[in-house]
């Protein structure tokens, strides 16, 4: 059975910052019953997270993968021909049929924000998101549009004049053929959507990734209430928390710069070397299903907030024999990935610099 992909590592990811003494470096949801509360699906696919929302007047659906680890939004646009375009189920976006598609001069306020560049006084992009298996791109032009969501009160609400990308080259990686349409950039960014909405959320979002399925990704309101845990949220050129201690049950551990040590002194069984191809995942600690491993309930130890982890939070099958863990090795760009988020209700309040997480089955079906 082929290896099912890794890129749920990509998506959503938080970084974790070490505590001093490892690295050099230092570094309920209460829909306050506002009915303007923006609301999308998230729908789990083939190891991604995608968001459907829709985008140009009349609105067309699109399902991009959500991602806050970057800040653009894009989706494939016509003219696309095949060989610069990956296949979607939902059909492509067209600018020349919606009312409300804006083209961007190179020498716009947008132009500069999206950090992008100039081919002939319009504004482009290009992207790519690289690391590990990930490996896909978009190119195209920037444009405004309005995209429409959800709300708590049932009825569309929609966002005029979003910065986006429309892109007539891109890749998807080839690992997630996930009937995706692009990306929805999360990220801290000036260019994200998170950023271009932030008045009228209040800085404010929350999902809840299901194993499987779908859920729903709020826009305003916050994550409060009995078994809430919140941490600082740092904010670079990523979100970051801070990681004080990784433990098991009683037991704390000593700090490691590797998480794959950590993770494997847990288990009594013995780890296999598997050798992926890609740099960054030989770093991945896996066993045989049929050696049976133990695995361990974790707790990662956040400032100020104490999240424990379940088996499924932390181990994958990614074929029928092998279990691999979710903890990416490596000591500068530890990331608290897709996998260790699922079933809790993670809110992100970008005011006041708060992630806060309440264990939380999280499937709306
Ligand atoms: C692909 O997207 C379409 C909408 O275009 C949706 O109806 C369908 O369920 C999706 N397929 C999968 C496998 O997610
Ligand atoms: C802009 O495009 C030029 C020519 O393709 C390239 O050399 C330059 O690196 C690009 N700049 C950015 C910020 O992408
Ligand atoms: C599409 O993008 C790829 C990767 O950046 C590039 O190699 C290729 O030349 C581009 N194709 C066109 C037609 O621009
Ligand atoms: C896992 O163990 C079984 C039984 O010992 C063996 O047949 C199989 O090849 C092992 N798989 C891997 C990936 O090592
Ligand atoms: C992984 O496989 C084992 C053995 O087949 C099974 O017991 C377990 O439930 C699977 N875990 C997940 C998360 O699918």
């Amino acid at each position: 059975m082929a290896l099912k992909t890794f890129s749920t590592y990509a998506f959503l990811c938080l970084s974790i910052i070490w505590p001093s003494f490892c690295t050099k470096e230092n570094p309920k949801l209460v829909q306050d019953e506002n009915p303007k509360l923006f609301q999308a699906e998230i729908i789990f696919v083939h190891g991604i997270y995608v968001m459907h929302l829709s985008i140009g007047s009349p609105p067309v659906d699109i399902y991009g993968s959500v991602d806050t680890g970057s800040d653009l939004v894009w989706t494939q646009c016509e003219p696309c021909p095949q060989s610069q375009c990956f296949r979607q189920e939902a059909s492509l976006f067209d600018p020349k049929k919606s009312s409300t598609y804006n083209s961007i001069s190179c020498f716009s306020f947008q132009c500069v924000i999206a950090g992008t560049n100039c081919s002939e006084g319009d504004c482009i992009y290009s992207l790519a998101y690289g690391r590990g298996l990930h490996g896909s791109f978009s190119s195209g032009n920037i444009a405004t549009e309005t995209l429409t969501f959800g709300s708590t009160s049932g009825k569309p609400l929609e966002m005029p004049k979003i910065i986006f990308g429309c892109g007539h080259n891109n890749s998807e990686s080839p690992n997630t053929p996930s009937n995706q349409t692009g990306t929805i950039g999360l990220g801290p960014g000036s260019s994200s959507l998170i950023s271009q909405m932030a008045t009228s959320i209040a800085g404010k979002f929350s999902y809840c990734l299901p194993h499987q399925g779908s859920s729903t990704i709020n826009f305003g309101g916050i994550v409060a209430g009995a078994g809430v845990v919140s941490t600082p949220l740092i904010i670079r050129d990523h979100y970051y928390l801070t990681l004080e201690a990784i433990s098991r049950t009683l037991l704390p551990l000593e700090c490691h710069s590797n998480l794959k040590l950590v993770m494997s002194n847990m288990i009594r069984a013995q780890p296999i070397e598997i050798k992926i191809g890609e740099p960054g995942l030989s770093d991945i600690l896996c066993y045989n299903i049929s050696s049976q491993p133990e695995l361990p309930e974790v707790t990662i130890h956040f400032k100020g907030a104490d999240v424990k982890l379940s088996p499924s939070n932390i181990f994958q099958n990614i074929s029928d024999d092998l279990m691999c863990s979710a903890f990416r090795g490596g000591d500068a760009n530890t990331i608290y990935g897709n996998i260790m988020q699922i079933n809790f209700l993670i809110g992100y309040d970008i005011e006041q610099r708060t992630v806060s997480f309440k264990s939380t089955h999280c499937a709306n079906n």
